[in-house]
């Protein structure tokens, strides 16, 4: 067993193994917290709505049922109980139903390929896959990642992450999303789940939500994690709008987050769960918390928690669980009705089904926990059976071409002097900063990539991949160029020559990740290093601007950094931004800056020119004692719509990005596809059927200990009790406030995946010309932003990217004809007294922006007045 796996749950572990039993629902946990901020609470939502009443589920859910309506207690909860940490080849399985070829669902990380394991793509990050602007590359990075999930015999993959939306800059994980917007995280969620499901694997969007920083997100019996106190409006404009269009996109899984909401944990919050998941947006699938984020047994179970993972309960590793054999005697007793269980277990079957994994669906050949061939079975037993764990299967395919065009495509030109890029192949160069080059201790020598050492290739944490190999830019250089001389160094060396023809490379990151592994005084969020170079990158670019007239900046980062000691000096001619490449580090790199591509990436996020530019309500907070209350006080405001807002120049804007070539947008044309001429959508048609099952309390001796033989192993969760016979229903159980078992109409705003079908409606296609006007092949985005009329009464960003698409790459003078779609929900607020979607009613007084950047927007369409440029 290769230690290095364990040793960084370790600190994960400790975190929780001193966790205090929370209350057990939601409305126990806001009383006994004291220190709720005013005005945020939430409210109860019950029951929880049954799956299966969208057309497009209705044959999955049909085949769900005839095997739930077939299943004992004892496989029902199997199915939504994780087996234990450590009990097996993945992160997390359930139980099994071998009578109904339903294996232990297996689980694993991450969102940018297979941790953990060999053999397998270290694909670029999130925020790299943002930064393309490439619908394309974001499905066919997500099919890839489907497919080698597949190939090793997952079944969930716990990706993508839409949240944190990048509301701090500072914040840990803000890497693992797309970028510092709604509708960019929307797409890039939406295209990677489609193509992780066309390879059959069921995708997981997460963290459902409000999940914004690392330090104190967890509970300890010092304090429970923090309450981010989101307003219904912002909830719904913001944080929300990816997932629902994850959901919209048919994501078979959703992972709540660790934090509060209000003052009530995710993973047993009804009004979220109950009501805004599983009514108004439509979710089809199953929920799951995240690993060790499950805080009570029957509360979760009411407030629409689907499955426990890894299933442990409070003190980890001990065979103790909030379900498994407690969720059968909550059935039991009476306590959880059956019907929840059952819309449970068919949420989960329904979803197998629906990927098609009753056919032909590999078993894990790998195991999480090792590298070695053969070890335990189930390592976190201590006395467990051995076997062979892994079959080193190779699942990479061709995906290094996939890996390699994202992050090239990524890559950000933020300036260009002289036209200094594209180097020449026989440019004298000088190399300087580790970040050109590997890890000095060695590949994958940092447990779950928690050191920052050579190229920062992604953040640290569960959301990682091992690196197969590394292409790093040292390497890839070398291999173009015979004159570059490299200085893979942090520290400025003071004997360098520097003549006048030679060009200085710099290479500087900035590094974050996942709260359980800290790097170099930063918890996961920069609280040490704030927004600056790591390793004094700064200092180094400014030394080698001394004494080189042209310096070119490669900076590696997980997000929003300043750059202001050195950007505006004379021989910083040029900056790339390069993100998080992944294995292909080098040769993406090399691609642009020797000119074979021209760079198209954009920026996901604002650079500021200060810290303190931002609201100070998105700071981390770190404060150890007492619940943080995090209340998002600035509301709509976060990234450019703050920056607007409060008339401050960034250092370089939201979507900004230039080019080797030069593009010119005309001849725009704006069409009405469907009328708007109603403020809120036509009623959705009503829901279909749900399963119908017998719920009458099953027989105790479903979940009895097997009589036959049965090796039982110590610490693994299973269904079954000691004399489960003696369990009654006489108890009275103490029902969160507004509990019910009547189930409610359905929501206004709800009516299908998503919500209701009418909001997603096209309501105006736009077209405009993309012509290259330059010398040089290349790649343009016409980004699409939304200005909405004072006439809907709302205080409401100035403008909102809703729409983008990429042409294909384009020779000088070749043109494109892009069409941008906008539906009606692209153009609506939400209104928090009617509870729906509003728009301005045929589209008056609306502008439509598109152009290169939040701050360079050449054309303007209004409805009535036609397109024109400005
Ligand atoms: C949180 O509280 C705010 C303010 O009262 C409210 O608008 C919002 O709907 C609540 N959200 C949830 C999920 O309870
Ligand atoms: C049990 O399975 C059989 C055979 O598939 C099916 O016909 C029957 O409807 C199932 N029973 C229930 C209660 O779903
Ligand atoms: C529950 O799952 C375990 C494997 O995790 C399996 O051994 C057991 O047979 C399952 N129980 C039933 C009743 O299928
Ligand atoms: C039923 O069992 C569950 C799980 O142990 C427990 O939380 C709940 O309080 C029990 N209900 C009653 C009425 O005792
Ligand atoms: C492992 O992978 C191979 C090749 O994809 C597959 O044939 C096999 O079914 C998988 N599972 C097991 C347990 O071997
Ligand atoms: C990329 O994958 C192809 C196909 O498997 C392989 O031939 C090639 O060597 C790979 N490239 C690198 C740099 O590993
Ligand atoms: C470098 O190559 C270019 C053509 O690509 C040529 O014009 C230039 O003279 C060369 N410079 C040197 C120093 O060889
Ligand atoms: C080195 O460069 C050549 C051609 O420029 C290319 O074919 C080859 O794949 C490169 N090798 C590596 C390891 O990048
Ligand atoms: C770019 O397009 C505009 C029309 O949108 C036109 O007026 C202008 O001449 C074009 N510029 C170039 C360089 O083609």
């Amino acid at each position: 067993m290769a230690p290095w796996t364990r040793l960084a749950l370790v600190p994960l572990i400790a975190q929780v193994v001193v966790a205090s039993p929370m209350p057990d629902a939601n409305h126990e946990a806001s009383q006994l917290n004291t220190r709720a901020a005013e005005g945020y609470d939430s409210p109860p939502y019950y029951p929880t709505p049954d799956g299966g009443w969208v057309s497009d589920w209705a044959e999955a859910y049909e085949k769900a049922q005839q095997v739930v309506g077939n299943m004992t207690l004892a496989e029902k909860v199997n199915l939504t109980t994780g087996t234990g940490f450590f009990m097996g080849p993945c992160v997390g399985q359930t139980g099994s139903a071998p009578r109904f070829g339903i294996p232990n669902i297996c689980l694993q990380d991450s969102p940018l390929g297979i941790r953990n394991s060999d053999h397998n793509t270290a694909f670029p990050a999130g925020i790299t896959v943002g930064a393309t602007f490439n619908k394309n590359l974001m499905y066919a990075r997500g099919r890839a990642l489907g497919q080698e999930s597949r190939g090793k015999g997952i079944n969930v993959q716990l990706g993508p992450a839409v949240g944190p939306l990048g509301r701090k800059p500072r914040g840990g994980r803000g890497w693992e999303g797309f970028g510092a917007d709604p509708t960019l995280q929307a797409f890039g969620g939406a295209y990677t789940i489609k193509g992780m499901q066309s390879a059959g694997v069921i995708a997981t969007i997460k963290h459902f939500i409000g999940y914004e920083q690392e330090m104190y997100r967890m509970s300890s019996i010092i304090t429970k994690g923090y309450s981010s106190n989101i307003d219904d409006r912002t909830l719904h404009e913001l944080y929300l709008w990816p997932f629902a269009e994850g959901v919209r996109a048919g994501v078979g899984s959703l992972m709540t987050s660790y934090n509060d909401i209000n003052s009530s944990a995710a993973s047993q919050n009804s009004k979220l769960l109950n009501g805004i998941l599983k009514d108004e947006l439509g979710f089809q699938g199953f929920v799951m918390t995240d690993w060790l984020g499950h805080y009570s047994g029957v509360g979760s179970a009411l407030a629409g928690l689907d499955m426990a993972m890894p299933g442990d309960g409070a003190v980890p590793l001990f065979g103790d669980s909030y379900w498994g054999s407690e969720l059968s005697r909550s059935i039991l007793n009476g306590s959880v009705p059956v019907g929840r269980l059952n819309d449970m277990v068919t949420r989960i079957v329904a979803t197998w089904y629906k990927m098609g994994q009753d056919k032909d669906y590999p078993l894990p050949n790998f195991s999480t926990n090792t590298l070695d061939e053969t070890g335990p079975l189930y390592p976190g037993a201590l006395f467990s059976p051995s076997g062979v764990v892994n079959q080193y299967v190779n699942v990479q395919g061709n995906h290094n071409i996939t890996a390699r065009a994202v992050a090239r495509e990524a890559i950000t030109l933020l300036k260009n002097e002289d036209d200094l890029l594209p180097l020449r192949r026989n440019d004298s160069l000088k190399i300087f900063g580790t970040d050109a080059g590997g890890n000095s201790d060695g590949l994958n020598s940092c447990s779950d990539q928690g050191c920052d050492k050579g190229v920062l290739t992604m953040g640290w944490g569960s959301g990682t991949a091992r690196l197969p190999y590394l292409i790093t830019p040292q390497e890839a250089i070398a291999n173009i160029t015979k004159n570059a001389e490299f200085h893979i160094t942090d520290s400025f060396p003071s004997d360098v020559s520097a003549n006048s023809n030679d060009i200085a490379v710099v290479f500087i990151n900035a590094d974050s990740g996942e709260n359980y592994i800290t790097v170099e005084g930063n918890p996961g969020d920069r609280t040490e290093a704030g927004l600056y170079a790591w390793h004094s990158g700064d200092d180094l670019v400014k030394a080698a601007a001394e004494k080189f007239s042209s310096v070119v900046v490669v900076y590696h980062t997980v997000g929003p950094v300043i750059m202001e000691e050195w950007i505006d000096l004379e021989s910083v001619k040029a900056v790339l931004v390069a993100h998080l490449p992944g294995q292909e580090a080098g040769n993406s790199l090399t691609d642009i800056l020797f000119g074979d591509y021209s760079p198209s990436g954009h920026m996901p996020y604002t650079i500021p020119k200060s810290e303190s530019d931002y609201p100070e309500s998105v700071s981390i907070i770190n404060q150890p004692f007492g619940q943080i209350q995090d209340t998002f006080t600035e509301g709509l405001y976060v990234d450019y719509r703050h920056f607007m807002k409060a008339n401050i120049t960034p250092r370089y804007p939201f979507g900004h990005g230039l080019s080797y070539t030069t593009f010119n947008i005309s001849s725009p044309t704006i069409n009405e596809v469907t009328a708007l001429n109603t403020a809120y959508p036509p009623a959705a048609p009503s829901k279909g059927a749900t399963p119908v099952y017998d719920d009458a309390i099953p027989a105790a001796s479903e979940v009895a200990w097997s009589s036959t033989s049965f090796t039982r192993i110590w610490r693994y969760l299973y269904p079954y009790l000691d004399n489960p016979e003696s369990i009654t229903t006489s108890g009275e159980y103490a029902y969160p406030d507004g509990y019910s078992t009547t189930p409610k109409p359905q929501a206004r705003a709800g009516g299908g995946q998503g919500g209701n079908p009418a909001l997603f409606d096209i309501v105006y296609s736009i077209k405009v010309q993309v012509t290259n006007t330059g010398s040089r092949r290349g790649k343009a985005v016409a980004q699409l932003y939304v200005e909405l009329p004072s006439s809907l009464g709302l205080d409401t960003p100035e403008l909102q990217l809703r729409q983008f698409e990429k042409t294909k790459e384009l020779a000088p003078g070749q043109s494109e004809l892009l069409t941008l779609t906008v539906t009606r929900k692209d153009l609506s607020v939400w209104d928090v007294v009617i509870q729906d979607w509003k728009a301005p009613i045929n589209g008056e007084g609306v502008k439509l922006w598109i152009g290169n950047s939040v701050a360079d927007l050449p054309i303007v369409c209004t409805v009535d007045g036609g397109c024109s440029s400005v």
